[in-house]
C-alpha cells in the first residue's frame, strides 16, 4: 500500500508551542519525537519508506527533511508552491503515485494525530483495504462530545466485517446539529482515508472537477489555479462511493492543551509535567517548561513556557487559546 502524509497546515490552539513557522505536527509534544515523526513511524506499518509520500509546503520542507533524517526514514517529499488545503495536496500525491506505479491502494494520514494502539490502527487499515477498490474508506471514531471541528459520518448499509456504506458525511456542523448527530449514532471522521487511486481520481472528476482541471497543468500553475478545498468538503460530502470502518484504537487530534494533558502520563497529584515542577497543594495541572515551574494552590490549569512566551490558562478553557493568536495578529 502507498501512504500519503499531509504535513502542511498550521493550528493556533497550542500557542506558544506552535507558531505559524512551527506548527503543532512538528513539536516534540509528548516525548522526544513530534507527531509528524510518530505518523511516519505509523505509516511504516502500512508501507515501505519508498512507498511513503509526504506533502508539505515550501516553508516547512527543511523541517520535514530534518525530522525524517532524525528517524532515519528516507521517503519522497512533495513541496506545494502554495498551500491549498487537503484536496489539492492529496490529489497531487495520488497523481504522482499513479504516474509512477499505476493505480494502487493509497492510505492518507494527517500528521497531527496521536494514536498509540498501533495494532488496532493496522487492523483498521487491513479491513479498509478490502473495501478500497469500490469505496473511499473513512475511519469512524465513536464521539465523546458534540465537537464542531470534526466531520460526522452516518453509517448506512452494512458491508460485512464491521464496515458499512456511508449514508451521509457532514463536515464541521454547528453545535446544535452536532448534538443531534451524536444522539443519532453518527461517528466522527478520524481524518484518515484509504482508497484505490483510480477510484479517488474518478470521484474527484465527479465531485471536484475544478481541481482535476487545475492539475492537468504543470505543478506551479496547478496550485495557483486550483480552489482551496478540503477533501471533506470537496469530495467526502458529495461522493456516493464512501464506506466507513471503525477505528478501535485510541485517537486524539491533540487539538488543545486539555488534549495534551489527557495524552501525557500523570504523577500522583494528577499533574502532567514535561520539565521540572515543584507543586505545593497543586493538582490536575499541565506543566510544560524548559526551566523550573513552581506552583502553590493551583488546580486544573495549563502552564506552558517557551523561550519568549508563557501561557497560563484554565484547562477547561484550553480551546480558547486560539483567541490569543488572533489578538496577537490584530495587535500587529
Ligand atoms: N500538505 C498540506 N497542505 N497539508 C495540509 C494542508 C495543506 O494545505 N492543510 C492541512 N493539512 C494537513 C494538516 O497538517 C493535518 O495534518 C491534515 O492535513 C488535516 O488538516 P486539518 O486542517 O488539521 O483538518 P481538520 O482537523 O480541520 O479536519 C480534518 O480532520 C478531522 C479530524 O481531526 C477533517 O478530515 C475532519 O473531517 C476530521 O474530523
Ligand atoms: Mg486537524
Amino acid at each position: 500500500m502507498k501512504t500519503i502524509i499531509l504535513a502542511g497546515g498550521s493550528g493556533t490552539r497550542l500557542f506558544p508551542l506552535s507558531r505559524e513557522h512551527y506548527p503543532k505536527q512538528f513539536i516534540p509534544l509528548l516525548d522526544d519525537e513530534s507527531l509528524f515523526q510518530n505518523t511516519v513511524k505509523r505509516a511504516l506499518l502500512l508501507s515501505t519508506p519508498q512507498e511513503i509520500t509526504i506533502v508539505t509546503n515550501a516553508e516547512h520542507r527543511f523541517l520535514v527533511r530534518d525530522q525524517l533524517a532524525a528517524i532515519g526514514c528516507d521517503c519522497r517529499v512533495l513541496v506545494e508552491p502554495v498551500g491549498r488545503n487537503t484536496l489539492p495536496a492529496i490529489y497531487h500525491g495520488v497523481q504522482e503515485i499513479t504516474r509512477e506505479n499505476g493505480p494502487d491502494t493509497v492510505a492518507v494520514l494527517p500528521s497531527d494525530h496521536l494514536i498509540t494502539a498501533t495494532g488496532e490502527f493496522q487492523e483498521a487499515f487491513r479491513l479498509a483495504e478490502r473495501f478500497a477498490k469500490d469505496y473511499l474508506v473513512v475511519f469512524g471514531v465513536r464521539p465523546t462530545s458534540p465537537h464542531t471541528g470534526y466531520g460526522y459520518i452516518r453509517p448506512g448499509e452494512p458491508l460485512g466485517c464491521g464496515g458499512a456504506r456511508v449514508d451521509a458525511f457532514v463536515e464541521k456542523p454547528d453545535l446544535e446539529t452536532a448534538r443531534s448527530y451524536v444522539a443519532d449514532g453518527y461517528l466522527w471522521n478520524s481524518g484518515m482515508f484509504c482508497f484505490d487511486a483510480g477510484l479517488f481520481l474518478s470521484e474527484c472528476e465527479v465531485c471536484a472537477p475544478e481541481v482535476v482541471r487545475a492539475f492537468e497543468q504543470p505543478m506551479e500553475e496547478a496550485y495557483n489555479a486550483t480552489p482551496a478545498l478540503s477533501i471533506d468538503y470537496g469530495v467526502m460530502e458529495k461522493t456516493r462511493r464512501a464506506a466507513v470502518v471503525p477505528l478501535e484504537s485510541d485517537w486524539s487530534d491533540v487539538g488543545n492543551f486539555d488534549a495534551v494533558y489527557a495524552a501525557l502520563p500523570k504523577n500522583s497529584d494528577g499533574n502532567a509535567v514535561r520539565g521540572e515542577h515543584i507543586g505545593i497543594d497543586s493538582s490536575g495541572n499541565l506543566i510544560i517548561t524548559d526551566s523550573l515551574v513552581a506552583t502553590v494552590g493551583v488546580h486544573e490549569i495549563a502552564i506552558v513556557e517557551t523561550k519568549d512566551a508563557i501561557l497560563v490558562a484554565a484547562r477547561d478553557e484550553a480551546q480558547r487559546v486560539g483567541e490569543i493568536v488572533k489578538a496577537l495578529r490584530d495587535k500587529g
